[in-house]
């Protein structure tokens, strides 16, 4: 039988560790690259975003790269291999956060095929989004919140945007901001709040 006082010391070390964000969940969240272009800066992104998430220690940060399953147009061609590993590993993921370049004021259409390519094993999961491009990404940003309205993906607000201009050096190295650390933080903060409250609803 505990004391009171072990059990108010064993209150306050739990808010303690989960107010320095050391708060270990069993959440598998996957950083989503979704350009596949050669040359493509999207890489450098995601293991930034990883190397920010990896120090939290507070998840299971995977990288995913949409160029690694090899897609084809969705539709076209007997698929059912890559479809398989695509959904086997989106199915295994509680929350996302994805790593949009913007293409003509929209996503990329690698990322919008990938997108196609599955349907409940996006559903009822947490997403942030990390875009980049002249303006920050935000155009394409704001298409795929409408996309991920569509899979029942509850994509949250804090919405780090990255300026080709500033967080990249010619464009193609990766430089980013410091103030851009405080809303990754805080954009990963919500994924995982989301994603932990989403998935009681899978269960
Ligand atoms: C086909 C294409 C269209 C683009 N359109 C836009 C655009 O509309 N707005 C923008 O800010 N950047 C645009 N860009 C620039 C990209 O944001 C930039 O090249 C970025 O590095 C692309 O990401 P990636 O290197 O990961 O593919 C475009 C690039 C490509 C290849």
């Amino acid at each position: 039988m505990e004391t009171i006082e072990q059990v108010i010391e064993c209150s306050i070390v739990k808010l303690q560790t989960k107010k320095e964000g050391k708060f270990m969940s069993n959440l598998n969240i996957g950083i989503i690259l979704g350009s596949t272009r050669q040359g493509r800066v999207c890489p450098q992104v995601g293991e930034w975003v990883k190397g920010v998430a990896d120090k939290r220690g507070d998840a299971n940060y995977e990288i995913v790269d949409v160029a690694d399953y090899k897609l084809p147009m969705f539709g076209e061609v007997d698929a059912s291999e890559q479809a398989g590993a695509w959904n086997s590993k989106l199915a295994s993921l509680d929350g996302f956060v994805f790593i949009v370049a913007e293409y003509n004021h929209s996503i990329t259409a690698s990322l919008k095929n990938a997108l196609d390519f599955a349907r409940d094993a996006w559903n009822n999961k947490a997403a942030g989004i990390v875009s980049y491009g002249s303006v920050g990404g935000a155009r394409a940003a704001e298409h795929l919140r409408g996309i991920l309205g569509e899979l029942s993906v509850a994509d949250v607000r804090v919405h780090p945007a990255l300026s080709l201009f500033t967080d990249f050096e010619n464009g193609s190295v990766f430089k980013p901001a410091d103030l851009h650390l405080t809303n990754v933080n805080g954009m990963l903060d919500q994924v995982l709040a989301w994603s932990g409250a989403l998935k009681t609803i899978r269960q």
